[in-house]
């Protein structure tokens, strides 16, 4: 669990390109110290997305959540390692094999680059599939919650870290997996702001009690009339817990 309130925010940074990043990066600069870079700026700029996150002293969460063979997920992850990635996440269901490979290269590329390991994160299911989906395209007997505990435990088997939840699952994770399980939280909405697309989402106080680590809030930072207020709105609420 990171000790600074700040350092729970993580800012997603859902944007086009840089023009639209560099911005945003100066109005929050020294407030928020954490950001997810997804498929969209990844896809569309590519490293220098990652780089321009941490010119500016920021930590970054790369979210492109990996899911190949267990040697392309390997070199994913080491090259994830060497742009400084703070976080880095591949989905559970490639297999334990895929995870453990995962966790020998973070380890083994932070060793030889001499920085840090990132937190190795799973994504269990993703939160636009509900039950009927898991069960009849899927051919997953379980219910959400089960097939969520059941790819987390793998995770964990496989020595990652922790995993992605939405805020709901976070009470039965933390339950199930303990104190050292790391809890990334999306769809939270602080009091107030509109839901976006986000069906089921928690307040940050919320999704806190029910046991999250790190908070993702996008949207309701990114596009408010004032960002930093909006930040700073969140972060005094990570600090009342
Ligand atoms: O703007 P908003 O706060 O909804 O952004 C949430 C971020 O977290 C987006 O980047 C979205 O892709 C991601 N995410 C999510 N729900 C999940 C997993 C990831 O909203 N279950």
């Amino acid at each position: 669990m990171p000790a600074e309130p700040r350092d729970r925010l993580i800012v997603a940074l859902d944007v086009a390109d840089l023009a639209q990043a560099e911005p945003l990066l100066a109005r929050l600069q020294g407030l928020v110290t954490t950001y997810k870079i997804g498929s969209q700026l990844f896809t569309s700029v590519g490293p220098a997305a990652v780089e321009c996150v941490r010119k500016r002293g920021a930590r970054v969460f790369l979210d492109l959540k990996f899911h190949d063979i267990p040697t392309t997920v390997a070199g994913a992850v080491r090259e994830a390692v060497g742009l400084g990635c703070f976080m880095v996440n591949v989905h559970a269901a490639g297999g334990s094999t895929m995870l453990r490979a995962a966790r020998e290269a973070a380890l083994e590329a932070a060793r030889t680059l001499s920085v840090s390991r990132p937190l190795l994160l799973a994504v269990t299911v993703l939160t636009s599939l509900d039950r009927s989906v898991l069960q009849r395209e899927l051919n997953v007997p379980l219910s959400v919650e089960g097939q969520v505990l059941h790819l987390a435990g793998l995770a964990k088997a496989a020595g990652l870290d922790g995993c992605v939840a939405s805020p709901q699952e976070a009470r039965l994770l933390r339950g199930a997996f303990g104190r050292e399980w790391v809890i990334v939280t999306p769809g939270i909405r602080p009091e107030g702001s509109g839901t976006d697309d986000q069906a089921r989402s928690l307040t940050p106080g919320q999704a806190l009690r029910a046991g999250a680590d790190y908070l993702v809030i996008g949207r309701p930072i990114t596009r408010a009339p004032d960002p930093a207020a909006a930040a700073r709105a969140v972060i005094e609420e990570i600090n009342r817990g």
